[in-house]
């Protein structure tokens, strides 16, 4: 109740920030690229009160169908203990494994040669803390999932929440077990990481064992027009198969300054 009662104090504040004006165009503009598939890497809600799971789920059938959308939980969404049985039950389309129909993390979905690869950092934490963590049990099933997708040459697509990388996040907003992931990603490979939770765009890559893997932030899709770099936007990915791997570009999308137009906002340097 007490991070609740934050919470609700800074959903007030954040009501000026994000429009839902805003987030139809952006969402509009997505759907009129007609991609093959919608990531969206949280956070939905606010405060985990059991009237947002409808909202929250109704806003992501506006994406489309769910077998082309996906979805990964993040702070807001995991706000307190006891919205996690929502979480599981609200979810299910959207954080399901291929041919099944119920919440798992991680799961797998294959669309052609692309490997969709959807995690939860999303856990309950003391009031004013918004750090996520994926634990042993989840990175383990990722190891093996990266594993078995990259023998089979696919573009793997890894989506989180929070920045998985060190220093990703400011104190306390952060992935607890970012270097294990970092870990992780040096030895089984991927080939796109996509996270939310700063609401900027954000390029890092995580590097070693010969690899290069670009992890790429978001901003929000409703914070009304501010500094270009968190204005309402979303990235359009393309992937294309190169000799034995993959190319990848990413384009931003986003409201132009001022305005609730969304245009292209250039490629994202990955
Ligand atoms: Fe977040």
């Amino acid at each position: 109740m007490n991070k609740r009662f934050t919470g609700y104090v800074n959903w007030i504040r954040r009501a000026h920030i994000h429009d839902m004006k805003v987030l139809g165009a952006i969402v509009e503009d997505a759907r009129a690229q007609a991609p093959d598939h919608i990531a969206m890497t949280g956070d939905v809600m606010n405060i985990g009160l059991p009237a947002e799971f409808p909202v929250a789920k109704a806003w992501l059938q506006t994406l489309g169908e769910p077998h082309n959308v996906s979805f990964t939980p993040g702070n807001h969404d995991a706000y307190v203990r006891g919205s996690l049985p929502f979480i599981t039950e609200t979810f299910a389309p959207w954080c399901s494994n291929d041919n099944e129909n119920h919440t798992v993390f991680p799961y797998l979905r294959v669309r052609g040669d692309v490997a969709l690869i959807g995690l939860t950092s999303g856990i309950p934490t003391l009031p004013l803390l918004a750090s996520g963590r994926l634990g042993r049990e989840q990175r383990d099933a990722l190891a093996k999932i990266l594993d078995d997708t990259g023998r089979r040459g696919l573009m793997r697509v890894v989506m989180i929440h929070h920045p998985p990388t060190q220093g990703g996040a400011k104190f306390g907003r952060g992935l607890s077990d970012a270097p294990e992931f970092e870990q992780l990603i040096v030895r089984h490979g991927a080939e796109l990481v996509i996270h939310g939770h700063n609401h900027r765009l954000q390029v890092r890559h995580i590097e070693g064992g010969g690899r290069r893997v670009p992890c790429v932030g978001v901003a929000s899709a409703s914070a009304v027009p501010g500094t270009p770099l968190h204005r309402a936007a979303y990235h359009l990915y393309r992937f294309e198969k190169s000799g034995n791997g993959w190319k990848v570009e990413g384009r931003m999308r986003g409201t132009a300054p001022g305005g609730e137009h969304v245009t292209d906002l250039g490629a994202i340097d990955l």
